[in-house]
């Protein structure tokens, strides 16, 4: 399963022959300034909630390529607000799709869209694909539900926020990391923002003194997992 890293919260899976596209925001990141928003492909683009740091590329990507947005109501609302038309409105629970089934599970955060109108409740996605298993936790602190993850997959690998401020830090990710029992998390949501900055080295020491892999990807970057 390819996993490419386009800076912040933003990333695509590769998994069957489809490309799942998460919380675009490239245009707005000065460090993603060599990421061309406009040659990123999706078959599908999954939104954790509605700031403008996981929006913010949306409708663009989106209108482009026709993928399906998946996303909470009150995300796809403001969506096909901004022309969008090709989406799936979720709520809490689980859904099938042609990658799998996706749970969409609440995650501790806020959201509000880019014009201010309301953004529902924040999430997380855990998917249940063909070739894997893994948690993406959106913006969120740490929180108990966490716990619940191991219930229902034996995960390969999660995504989870490590710049603190405005999500976990590092330390509350290692715990984070405990409660759904998985070794090797990718961090998300880090040096984007001042409030965000974080030393590699540092937080990279905090998982492995966990018995835990943390991978850093560089913006750009795949790897295979
Ligand atoms: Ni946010
Ligand atoms: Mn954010």
């Amino acid at each position: 399963m390819k996993f490419t890293y386009y800076g912040h919260s933003c990333f695509a899976i590769e998994t069957g022959g489809k490309k799942i596209l998460f919380d675009p925001f490239i245009n707005g990141n000065e460090l993603a300034r060599d990421i061309d928003a406009d040659s990123i492909d999706a078959d599908f683009i999954l939104v954790s909630h509605g700031h403008g740091d996981h929006v913010g590329d949306l409708a663009l990507i989106a209108k482009r390529t026709g993928a399906k947005v998946i996303a909470g109501y009150e995300v796809i609302d403001w969506a096909k607000k901004q022309g969008v038309t090709n989406a799936h409105p979720l709520n809490f629970g689980s859904a099938m799709f042609e990658f799998g089934k996706l749970h969409f599970l609440p995650a501790w955060h806020s959201s509000t869209m880019p014009d201010g109108s309301a953004g529902g409740a924040p999430g997380g996605f855990l998917l249940h694909g063909d070739e894997k298993k893994f948690y993406y936790s959106g913006d969120t602190c740490l929180m108990m539900d966490m716990q619940l993850i191991p219930r229902y997959a034996k995960l390969d690998f999660a995504i989870l926020p490590i710049g603190g401020n405005f999500t976990m830090d590092a330390d509350d990710a290692v715990i984070a990391a405990e409660f759904i029992q998985c070794d090797k998390i990718i961090g998300v949501h880090f040096d984007t923002f001042g409030y965000i900055k974080v030393n590699h080295e540092d937080v990279i020491a905090k998982f492995k003194a966990a018995g835990k892999e943390l991978i850093l990807p560089k913006i750009g970057e795949t790897i295979d997992l």
